[in-house]
């Protein structure tokens, strides 16, 4: 038997953009995560994933080839060297909420290739872990830039630049993030694919909010370095009014902003994909108590506090 995890994550600076070739930070979130439990199967019936939650058993063999749970096991199988079905059962479980931009899919993903390659005596690094991943990725949004499986298999703050860098960096000072979730899906893929659509139209327009957002990720990693939180927070609103710009926002979570920066946050942005899931708040310990009342008041369906260190 085998059991592995990985966690959840935040996008910190830069969604969106970060598709466009900008600059970006994600960190994780350790408090929620997905777990894969292996067990061996009975003999002949190959690679199958239970989900129960979700109430969904996959069979791998039978599976058509872009569902998303076959194709990570496939590809792990493929990547260990190990052509044949093994009779083994996947058992899922997480307990990040699905679809809000918590990376609960990424997570899943994560999971299943660390505790098969556990289970099979094989040894993946982060970077093989990530790759792997990232193929799966494709499947659940399109274009997706690589910032969640990165972040998500190094469980470390990352700098990331599609196809160019990823920099692990280290906290100067540690702080805290409120993360709310507006209880709404966050369909990432459709989210993308209409930025998308608009940015073609008129890249005239689009082009310097994006480079603002990147220039703004660059800051904020020597801001998140040097410990400066006051500034930190400066750049999380102007992220969110630049995301909001970019046509990515919505009511709900305009509301979680507004009502973290009357609690006292420092600054307050969407997170992820945004039109719904989760939001970020830069608290203290002062004020992490009066943010959390008054984000459940503006509608937060749940309100976790994270430690980035
Ligand atoms: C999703 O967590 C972040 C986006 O920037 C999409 C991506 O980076 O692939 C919206």
């Amino acid at each position: 038997m085998t059991l592995a995890y990985a966690c959840g994550k935040v996008i910190l600076f830069g969604e969106h953009a970060v598709v466009y070739g900008r600059p970006a930070i994600a960190v994780p979130v350790t408090e929620v995560q997905a777990q894969a439990y292996i067990e061996p199967g009975p003999a002949g019936q190959g690679v199958v994933v239970v989900a129960p939650d979700l109430d969904r058993r996959v069979i791998v063999r039978e599976a058509p080839p872009d569902e998303p749970l076959a194709h990570i096991v496939r590809g792990t199988l493929r990547a260990i060297g190990r052509g044949s079905d093994p009779d083994l059962t996947i058992t899922i479980t997480s307990t990040i909420p699905i679809a809000r931009g918590l990376g609960s899919g990424t997570a899943v993903s994560t999971a299943i290739v660390r505790a098969l390659a556990r289970h099979l005596g094989h040894w993946f690094p982060s970077q093989a872990i990530s790759d792997l991943v990232y193929q799966t990725e494709v499947l659940y949004h399109g274009t997706p830039s690589g910032i969640d499986n990165t972040v998500i298999a190094f469980e470390k703050p990352v700098y990331f630049v599609k196809g160019v860098t990823r920099e692990i960096f280290w906290v100067g000072r540690p702080f805290r993030l409120a993360v709310a979730d507006t209880g709404l899906a966050s369909p990432t893929w459709e989210v993308v694919g209409d930025l998308r659509r608009r940015y073609q139209a008129d890249p005239t327009r689009y082009e310097p909010l994006l480079d603002r957002v990147g220039e703004i990720a660059l800051a904020a990693r020597s801001a998140i370095v040097q410990g400066q939180e006051a500034e930190l927070g400066r750049l999380m609103d102007e992220n969110h009014a630049l995301l909001q710009e970019l046509g990515v926002s919505c009511p709900e979570l305009d509301r979680l902003v507004a009502a973290a920066r009357q609690g006292g946050a420092l600054g307050a942005k969407l997170s992820g994909a945004g039109r719904g899931g989760h939001m970020i708040a830069l608290v203290t310990e002062e004020t992490q108590g009066r943010v959390d009342m008054l984000l459940r008041l503006a509608g937060a369906v749940r309100v976790l506090i994270t430690e980035i260190r």
